[in-house]
C-alpha cells in the first residue's frame, strides 16, 4: 500500500474511492470491501475536513486513530491511502459551492447550516484530485449521500455513486466514529434509537399514519433529546403517505453531549 500527501492520478485502470474523515471502524471497512472486489485501484482519503465542521462542534476532537487506520487499510487491500494536508486542498480565498438551498439546508443542514457546503466542497475536491470511475458512500449518512448524488447529477460530473447499506452493533446500534465518545450508560440509551427505527417501520408497513408512527416513535426515544424524528421520500421530500421503496425515516438525538444520527430506507 501507498501512502501518500500528494496525489497524482496518472492510472488507466479503474478506480474505486472512499473518502473519510478516518478511526475507521466495521461501517468504513464495509465501504471498502465493496470497493475492492468492484475496482482494479482502490484509493481510501482520510482527512478530517475543518469547512464541514461549525464553531464549537467537535473538529479537534474528532478522533484521531491513524495507526489503527493504516493496519485496516491494509488488510483490505487499498492500494493507494491518502492523507492531505489542509493546506494541499484549501488555500484560503476561495470559489465556493452551496449545497441545494433547500435540501441542504434542512434535517442535518438545519441544525449545523452550512455544514453540506463544506461536505460537498471537500468531496468535489477530493472527486477532482482521485478521479474515480466509482465512489461509495455510506446510508448512514443519508442526507449526505443522497446532496452528493444530486451534485453528480447537477454537476454532470462522470462518477458512480455507491450507496451502502447501514452497518450496526450487535445490538442495532449504527456504528459511528462518534460511538467512541458514549459513556458506558450513554451507549446503553442509544439502543433506543434504532428501536424507534423499527417500530417506525413496523407502524408504516402495516398502515399506520405517518403522524401516529411519529408519535410512537418520539415516545420509544423519550429520556433522549431530540433533533428530529422525520419520515421523507428518498430525495428528501415531504411526504403525505408511506411509500413502499421511496421512503425514509430520520432521526437525530444528543446522547448525553453526542449527536447521533440513524435512519432507515423502507
Ligand atoms: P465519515 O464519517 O468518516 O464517513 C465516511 C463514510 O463512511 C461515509 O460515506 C459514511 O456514510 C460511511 N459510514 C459511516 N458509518 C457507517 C455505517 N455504520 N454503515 C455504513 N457506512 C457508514 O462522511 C464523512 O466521513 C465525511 O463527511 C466525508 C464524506 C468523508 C467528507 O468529509
Amino acid at each position: 500500500m501507498k501512502i501518500v500527501k500528494e496525489f497524482e492520478n496518472l492510472e488507466s485502470r479503474s478506480i474505486g474511492f472512499v473518502p473519510t474523515m478516518g478511526a475507521l471502524h466495521d461501517g468504513h471497512r464495509e465501504l471498502l470491501k465493496r470497493g475492492r472486489a468492484e475496482n482494479e485501484l482502490l484509493v481510501l482519503s482520510i482527512f478530517v475536513n475543518p469547512t464541514q465542521f461549525l464553531e464549537g462542534e467537535d473538529f479537534s476532537k474528532y478522533p484521531r486513530t491513524l495507526e489503527e487506520d493504516i493496519k485496516i487499510a491494509k488488510e483490505i487491500g487499498v492500494d493507494i491511502l491518502f492523507l492531505p494536508d489542509v493546506e494541499t486542498l484549501y488555500s484560503g480565498d476561495e470559489v465556493s459551492i452551496l449545497a441545494p438551498k433547500i435540501r441542504g439546508f434542512i434535517l442535518e443542514g438545519k441544525g449545523r447550516v452550512g455544514h453540506f457546503n463544506g461536505v460537498l466542497q471537500v468531496v468535489l475536491k477530493l472527486f477532482n484530485i482521485v478521479k474515480p470511475h466509482k465512489a461509495y458512500f455510506g446510508k448512514k449518512d443519508a442526507q449526505q449521500l443522497i446532496l452528493i448524488e444530486s451534485m453528480v447529477k447537477n454537476l454532470f460530473l462522470d462518477i458512480e455513486i455507491v450507496p451502502v447499506d447501514i452497518v450496526r452493533d450487535f445490538d442495532g446500534v449504527a456504528l459511528s466514529s462518534r460511538n467512541r465518545y458514549l459513556s458506558k450508560e450513554e451507549r446503553k440509551l442509544a439502543i433506543k434509537i434504532p428501536k424507534a427505527l423499527t417500530t417506525g417501520e413496523t407502524l408504516l408497513k402495516s398502515g399506520n399514519s405517518l403522524q401516529s408512527t411519529k408519535r410512537a416513535m418520539l415516545s420509544a426515544l423519550e429520556d433522549l433529546e431530540i433533533g428530529y424524528v422525520e419520515i421523507r421520500d428518498r430525495n428528501l421530500n415531504l411526504l403525505q403517505k408511506f411509500e413502499k421503496e421511496n421512503t425514509i425515516i430520520l432521526i437525530a438525538v444528543k446522547v448525553g453531549k453526542t449527536r447521533l444520527i440513524d435512519n432507515i430506507w423502507l
